[in-house]
């Protein structure tokens, strides 16, 4: 056996050392909570192997911030970034760690997520960005307040040039959120992650409102009442794996198609059970989400948004192997009205389709929009045009599926042939 160089024997030891983050204890105290260290959670998110780090032995201006000492000296300070693959495609992947300083963002942890952002733009490769984090490091002030501006500037850069996914895996707050608010969807992990803009407590003094964190800003009132989150998972294991699912249905930037997979699936399969599961009478319910899965490639859809606005339904499937993006009334909430929220949950779905070459199957069964004072006056106006133009505006093949009735403005608006709606389909009933 030949005798290791020393200095590639230190390094390597001093690499091992940074890969313990903040240390076992910190670690202990991450998997008490539940939750999975950073490292981890990109072993779990990449193919095995295949990731490469950057910058692992940056440490933090310290001494500039009055953190001198080397129990605040961490290698690759509060964040692992780097690169790897998912199903073979490269992405680029950042994963703050929690044991180091909170997570907190530094000038150097950020100017490492910006690095490897420019680095994403550049090849044309998905972010993804794994939260969790204290926000703003306390002790270096504005300069971690421009950390974050540089960060919000490549969001809003890369925003239609690469998919941007996000996971919330722990805290978000502050002026954080509004990193992953950029991206394309935010994946919250339940009971164990939480974002809001100003915390329990300042709300308490500001407006005397008692609320615990998990009411205000928990996986569940993300997905239910504000519509941030896109998708709640049920663990982290679980939100990693859809994260990994999801990407399959993405191109690698909007001048690639999404790729399609060798199918099992016959189309030209028929389904008896579509023939009844919509009533001929345009009252009556019924779940369009049964619909979408006995057209759809091996019955699999991949929800947007399950628990909000859930009188549309958007997601992603497959049709002949190709991905599709589903736009749906839902009979069965509301009776499928168009409302606001839903309006902006599906205008914000088309457009990312659009941008990514994504086409688009809408199931229209509409009675038309929602009436009321509440809706006027919440701007019904303004979210409905959103989703006009979002269909007008869409230059990927779009073929909508009249299921049963098409009612009054929301049939203009839901991808008839003259908004360049490349074919109209009715149902025979
Ligand atoms: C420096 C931080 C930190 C931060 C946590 N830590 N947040 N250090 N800057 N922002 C440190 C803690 O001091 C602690 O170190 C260690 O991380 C673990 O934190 P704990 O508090 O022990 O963990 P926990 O009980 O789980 O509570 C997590 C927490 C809490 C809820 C996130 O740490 C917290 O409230 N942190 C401050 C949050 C905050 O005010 N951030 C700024 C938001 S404003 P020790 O060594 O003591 O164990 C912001 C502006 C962004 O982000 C604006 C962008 C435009």
């Amino acid at each position: 056996m030949t005798d290791v160089d020393p200095k590639i024997a230190q390094l390597r030891a001093k690499r091992e050392q940074g890969r313990l983050g903040g240390g076992p204890d910190r670690i202990a105290r991450q998997h008490k909570d539940g939750k999975m260290t950073a490292r981890e959670r990109l072993e779990i998110l990449l193919d095995p192997g295949s990731f490469r780090e950057t910058d692992a032995f940056v440490v933090q201006r310290a001494r500039d911030f009055g953190m001198d000492g080397a129990d605040k000296q961490f290698l690759g300070d509060s964040v692992v970034t780097g690169w790897g693959t998912i199903d073979g495609r490269l992405v680029y992947v950042y994963s703050q760690d929690f044991t180091v300083l909170g997570g907190s963002l530094s000038e150097v942890h950020a100017e490492k997520i910006v690095k490897i952002m420019e680095m994403a733009m550049k090849v044309g490769a998905p972010l993804i960005g794994l939260n969790d984090s204290g926000g703003a490091r306390i002790q270096e002030g504005v300069v971690s307040l421009g950390g974050y501006a540089d960060i919000f500037l490549r969001n809003t850069l890369a925003s239609g040039v690469i998919p941007q996914l996000s996971a919330i895996m722990g805290p978000c707050a502050g002026g954080a959120v509004y990193s992953p608010a950029l991206t394309d969807f935010i994946f919250m992990v339940k009971k164990t992650s939480y974002m809001f803009v100003t915390g329990p407590d300042v709300i308490k003094s500001v407006t005397h409102e008692d609320v615990t964190k998990e009411e205000l800003g928990g996986a569940m009132t993300h997905s239910t009442v504000s519509g941030v989150c896109h998708v709640a998972a049920d663990s982290e294991e679980d939100c990693l794996f859809l994260l990994r699912e999801l990407l399959g249905y993405l191109p690698q930037n909007n001048m690639e198609d999404p790729p399609s997979v060798p199918m099992k699936d016959d189309p030209l399969r028929t389904e008896e059970a579509l023939d009844s599961i919509v009533p001929d009478n345009p009252n009556k319910p019924y779940d369009v989400k049964e619909v979408i899965r006995l057209v759809v490639d091996d019955h699999r859809f991949f929800e947007i948004h399950e628990h909000f606005a859930t009188n549309v339904v958007v997601g992603f499937a497959r049709l002949g192997g190709h991905s599709v993006g589903i736009v749906a009334n839902q009979p069965a909430v509301l009776a499928g009205v168009l409302d606001i929220d839903a309006s902006e949950k599906a205008a914000r779905f088309i457009r990312f389709c659009d941008c990514f070459n994504i086409p688009i199957i809408t199931f229209e069964d509409v009675p038309g929009f929602m009436p009321g004072v509440a809706q006027e006056h919440g701007g019904i106006i303004r979210s409905g045009a959103k989703l006009l133009y979002a269909y007008c505006e869409a230059t990927v093949p779009k073929i909508c599926v009249i299921t049963r009735k098409a009612y009054g403005g929301a049939y203009c608006v839901l991808s008839p042939r003259a908004t360049r709606g490349d074919l109209v389909l009715a149902w025979p009933c």
